[in-house]
């Protein structure tokens, strides 16, 4: 058994972080990008600490009435919203009737950097959701379709405690690939695989050395 179908693990941890980034194709339009954040995470945790302190983080509401068991905010000129009427991108928090906080820059870069690794040049994001899952939090499985800009890729980041990332098909019913993510790894998909479907699996219960008892995952989009 190779690091990488190890699913997850705390004891773990500290082997699947021995290595350096790699690339993992998933599919035509998708890869894993393996360790791609992992030069960047103190910078990037920093900057989520300021992005939570002007807009904390808040459990949404779906349309159909449930409490999302996934913590969210977001930054960038937009960011995504959920209530009783539906889901959208906001250039306002609906929180705090102010703009969402600026994308910090080492945000701008490493989502670049990822799409770049991905086949997808100039990836200028308007909207950073960030997500945090403690144990036991989930994604069902979804299609990113609210943005208007179908043909910018979709990065996303995670940091923290391990997870399993659901990557399937067009078509909800397609197959899922059960995906372990680990702290610094990046998933992009875009072009041929941009509407695949996809989710989190219950997190795991774990302590990470730097993040804690959590799993921050950052979801770059174009969304104008
Ligand atoms: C998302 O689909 O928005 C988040 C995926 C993840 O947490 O890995
Ligand atoms: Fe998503």
């Amino acid at each position: 058994m190779t690091p990488h179908q190890t699913p997850i693990g705390s004891n773990l941890t500290l082997f699947e972080e021995d290595e350096g980034p790699r690339l993992e194709p998933l599919c035509p339009g998708a890869v894993v990008w393996r360790a791609g954040a992992r030069n960047c995470d103190t910078a990037l945790l920093a900057a989520v600490q300021a992005v939570t302190t002007q807009a904390p983080w808040r459990h949404l509401i779906t349309p159909g009435g449930f409490r999302m068991s996934v913590a969210m905010t977001s930054c960038g000129s937009l960011g995504w919203v959920s209530d009783r009427r539906g889901y959208r991108y906001d250039p306002v928090d609906p929180d705090s009737g102010r703009p969402w906080p600026p994308m910090p820059a080492v945000f701008l870069g490493l989502a670049d950097a990822a799409a770049t690794q991905a086949g997808f040049d100039g990836f200028e994001p308007d909207a950073c959701l960030i997500n945090r899952y403690e144990p036991g939090a989930r994604l069902s499985l979804h299609q990113d379709r609210d943005e208007r800009d179908a043909h910018s890729p979709i990065v996303s980041v995670s940091l923290g405690l391990p997870a399993i990332f659901l990557f399937g098909g067009p078509v909800r019913s397609d197959p899922t690939r059960r995906i372990a993510l680990v702290h610094g790894d990046v998933v992009v998909w875009g072009g041929p695989a941009r509407f695949h479907y996809h989710g989190v699996l219950p997190l795991k219960a774990g302590c990470h050395s730097t993040v804690g008892e959590q799993r921050i995952n950052l979801t770059f989009r174009r969304a104008r």
